[in-house]
């Protein structure tokens, strides 16, 4: 299982739900009885909370991420195919970024279609539609390069988005299969705060490819990783400087599929 650490939930999930319109058809005035598998530190399980007078349950494999989740919703350790309830025993089984680090989302959307007595919605990204457009000209190429390498050396699918979900809802026996859109934006710009400065840090050393180098070389041969690494670190050095004058912009879209279905 991939593990995940909760201030990259916390950073990556920002600003996510500002706008709710693309929740609509998770009905979360009428639910009763809603649970978030995957839940992590709670990011989505507290926006359910916000929006149903119901109970909310998060469920997560990773005890660790469960100890934040805690401290807002009640939590389950359990795994998401094997889950710890009798049949129906919730009207919403909800799950955000969860189906596109499992192996087999299908076998994962069987067993929630067992927990619901009427609805199953998964809210998951396509990682190989994200753009960035940035004041350093070499920013966008290069993250779409590095994403590419990502999508294609990562063991399971990453870029599933609405087309795959919604193959999994059908294969798992729902009905009504319906998707709706719904783009994340984050921007950077001054004033900029220590995360990010932190982040334009770790884009000079290119940390992140380096703790993904056993899922990057593959797609790319050694020596291809090496250049992509150099001129990471180079352009890392470019956010800096702008940084240091005020000048550096970014604004990323994380594309995200909201998909229903019912049992
Ligand atoms: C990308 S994170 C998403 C967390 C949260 N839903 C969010 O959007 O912020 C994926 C989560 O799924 C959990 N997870 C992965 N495999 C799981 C499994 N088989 N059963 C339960 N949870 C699992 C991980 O521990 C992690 O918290």
């Amino acid at each position: 299982m991939r593990a995940f650490s909760a201030d990259y939930l916390r950073r990556t999930r920002e600003g996510l739900w500002e706008s709710r319109e693309a929740l609509r058809d998770l009905e979360l005035d009428t639910r009763r009885r809603a649970l978030d598998i995957g839940c992590g530190t709670g990011e989505l399980t507290r926006v359910l909370a916000d929006e149903t007078s119901g109970e909310v349950v998060g469920v997560d494999a990773d005890r660790d991420l469960l100890t934040v989740a805690t401290e807002s919703v009640p939590v389950v350790a359990g795994d998401a195919h094997r889950l710890p309830f009798p049949d129906d025993s919730f009207d919403l089984v909800v799950c955000q970024a969860l189906l596109i680090n499992l192996p087999d989302p299908e076998r994962a959307v069987r067993e929630f279609a067992r927990v619901s007595s009427d609805l199953v919605a998964a809210i998951e990204p396509d990682n190989s539609s994200v753009s960035v457009e940035s004041t350093v000209s070499a920013e966008s190429d290069l993250s779409r390069r590095a994403r590419a390498a990502y999508v294609a050396g990562v063991d399971t699918n990453v870029a599933l988005g609405g087309g795959g979900t919604r193959e999994a809802f059908h294969a798992a026996g729902l009905d009504d299969v319906s998707t709706r859109t719904h783009h994340h934006a984050k921007t950077v710009e001054p004033p900029y705060s220590a995360r990010e400065l932190e982040a334009a840090r770790r884009k000079a050393t290119a940390g992140a490819l380096t703790d993904r180098r056993e899922t990057l070389v593959g797609p790319l041969a050694p020596d291809e990783y090496e250049r992509l690494r150099a001129d990471w670190r180079e352009m890392g050095r470019t956010v800096v400087d702008q940084m240091r004058a005020g000048e550096y912009r970014r604004a990323e879209v994380v594309p995200f599929y909201v998909t229903t279905g019912r049992v």
